[in-house]
């Protein structure tokens, strides 16, 4: 029986979840955008399900722009905002270097096309000090994206010290909470952001359907869309809206929110024991971030002198990651890790384990017993 242990990669869709999509893929399947009345009651629910959102996100549901995940949220909010500011003298975008690769990319992208993109570095602990924020900013800077929890390592940004410094030099702030959401408190409102992101796949939700927030009173963000056609999305983001998965969206929020200090408690707990019995097996088993306040279901642990891809291929059974999942088909080591200074080959010894809601003491046991199992081979293998 395989351990899932990745949640921070992915969620399962629960099933009160499910069952709220159900009706949507073959009884109320209309295009939204139809005038007729079952085009009605597919915008009705799609209507519905963006307010409870907004409810639980603390925003506008006209703040609210349906995308395929937060890749494409972050690929709008970024390129997108720089687009609408063009002509202006704001040309320089700062973003963490621990950002995910849906930023760093867009950016970099926009590096090669003329903007001054400069990139923060983290301390040894993942974050980003006030200071080093306040001496890159300029009053050319048009964006700072700075993400609110780390999917490798789940190190929490202190956004509430960096917010006043992006507002006082009058740039807008990009905040990715793809890992935040349905994990920590989160209001977009009252964090005072000006743009974030959320996949629902993190939270128990469907693939394939997330958002972006864009804040529309003072300041209002200007976005141009990069996705041209029929206009959907107040014209941000064009193309048929895929009702089941909006509708699933909201149902997962309400699920992941609901009863969140339980769940936050019941998380730390299940992550603690973990982290117990991986330092029961590997004595010398070290945490990233350790002394950084953190996600309660993330442990980023080095395995000295072990090569991560090796000990995960003698655990098939237990799912976990080697640097970020999203970007694990590359086999360089982890720009995250290497950002808050490890070396190589600690970063190749780095093993993410994330756990979830269905998370039960027996898995722990039993990634336990394969951990064992796996390093015991490996020192055998290397003899
Ligand atoms: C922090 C963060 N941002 C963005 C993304 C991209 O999300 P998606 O793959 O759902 O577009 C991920 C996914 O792993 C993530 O963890």
């Amino acid at each position: 029986m395989p351990v899932y242990l990745d949640y921070n990669a992915t969620t399962p869709v629960a099933p009160p979840v499910l069952e709220k999509m159900s009706p949507y893929w073959a009884r109320y399947f209309a295009n939204p955008a139809s005038p007729h009345l079952l085009g009605k009651e597919a915008q009705d629910a799609v209507d519905q399900a963006r307010q409870t959102i907004a409810n639980l996100m603390g925003t506008t549901p006209q703040e609210l722009v349906f995308t395929s995940g937060a890749t494409e949220a972050l690929n709008l909010a970024i390129q997108g905002v720089a687009l609408a500011y063009e002509s202006t003298p704001r040309r320089h975008i700062l973003i963490s270097a621990t950002e995910h690769k849906a930023v760093l990319d867009p950016a970099l992208s926009l590096a090669q096309r003329g903007w001054e993109v400069e990139v923060l570095p983290v301390t040894p602990s993942g974050l980003v000090e006030p200071d080093v924020l306040r001496r890159a900013i300029r009053p050319t800077t048009l964006l700072v994206a700075i993400m609110l929890a780390n999917n490798e390592t789940g190190i929490i940004q202190p956004i509430r010290e960096l917010i006043p410094i992006v507002r006082e030099a009058g740039a807008f702030f990009l905040c990715d909470t793809t890992q935040a959401a349905g994990k920590i408190p989160l209001s977009f409102q009252e964090l005072d952001i000006d743009l974030a992101v959320l996949s629902a796949h993190k939270f128990y939700g469907p693939k394939g359907i997330g958002l972006l927030y864009v804040r529309r009173r003072s300041p209002r963000v200007s976005l141009r869309p990069l996705l041209l056609g029929g206009g959907h999305e107040r014209g941000l983001r064009s193309g048929t809206l895929p009702v089941p998965l909006i509708v699933g969206m909201a149902a997962a929020l309400e699920y992941a929110l609901q009863d969140l200090p339980q769940t936050l408690a019941s998380l730390s707990a299940k992550t603690t024991l973990l982290w117990e019995r991986i330092q029961q097996v590997s004595p010398s088993a070290r945490l990233n971030g350790a002394d950084a306040p953190r996600l309660p279901n993330t442990l980023s642990v080095i395995f000295p002198g072990v090569l991560a891809r090796e000990l995960l291929a003698r655990m098939p059974l237990v799912a976990v990651a080697t640097g970020s999942a999203c970007t694990s088909a590359k086999p360089e080591p982890s720009h995250v890790l290497l950002a808050m200074g490890l070396s190589p080959e600690q970063a190749r010894a780095t093993l993410r384990f994330s756990v979830g809601r269905p998370t039960t003491l027996e898995e722990i046991e039993r990634a336990q017993h394969y951990l064992a199992q796996a390093l015991a081979e490996l020192k055998l293998a290397h003899r």
